[in-house]
């Protein structure tokens, strides 16, 4: 591992469980492998705004950044690609928030996820064009949804990253975190035992 990108997206600060899961993951990965490059994001303190016209405009058409917010939002899709493109490992902190990802960390996906840099349209449909990148998502849920239809985060991530050509994908899952403080330590001890068997 020569560059590992991490994005935390609990909005709790220092009580962020899947903050605290992806610091542990993070710096489990990083133990192993002196000297890597670690890029930190934390996207409750530091957002990416909605994707809105003006910018998403710039993304096909860079000469159409006129406006300084079309130039910031276009800077910025270009910042947060170039971190996408130097990391071969990427952590993400993924709380459950109202069922499914933080708006902040789909925005986040939004601005990487670009035609003709992060992935192409082709006849078969579209394939991505990062390669060689391991991702590992950790999430933290006050429920237990794991395999049921209420789910909807493990497999959006997956097509998410899938889209932009990251396929190889380790999942960490602190569940139950709401269901009492035995269930809650159960969960957090899985995710540690997970965390251990990942690095
Ligand atoms: C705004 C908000 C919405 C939540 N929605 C859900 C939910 O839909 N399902 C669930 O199981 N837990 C839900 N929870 C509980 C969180 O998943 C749980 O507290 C988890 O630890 C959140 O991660 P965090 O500690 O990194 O913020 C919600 C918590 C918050 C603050």
């Amino acid at each position: 591992m020569k560059t590992l990108l991490q994005i935390n997206a609990g909005l709790q600060g220092a009580d962020s469980q899947s903050s605290r899961l992806a610091d542990r993951l993070a710096d489990a990965l990083l133990a192993k492998a002196p000297g890597a490059k670690h890029i930190k994001r934390d996207l409750s303190q530091d957002p990416v705004p909605h994707l809105d016209h003006g910018t998403f405009q710039t993304f096909f058409d860079p000469g159409a950044a006129v406006t300084p917010a079309q130039k910031a939002g276009l800077s910025l899709s270009d910042t947060l690609i170039a971190e996408l493109k130097e990391a071969d490992t990427l952590v993400l902190g993924a709380p459950m928030y109202n069922l499914n990802i933080p708006s902040t960390l789909k925005s986040w996906i939004d601005y990487v996820t670009r035609a003709e840099q992060t992935f192409r349209f082709a006849e078969s449909g579209p394939v991505g064009l990062l390669e060689g990148k391991t991702a590992y998502v950790a999430i933290a849920q006050g429920g237990n949804f794991l395999g049921t239809p209420a789910d909807l985060q493990t497999g959006y991530i997956k097509m998410a990253l899938g889209l932009i050509g990251i396929e190889d994908i380790e999942f960490v899952y602190a569940k139950g975190l709401a269901m009492g403080p035995q269930a809650a330590e159960a969960g957090l001890q899985n995710a540690y035992q997970r965390i251990r068997e990942l690095s």
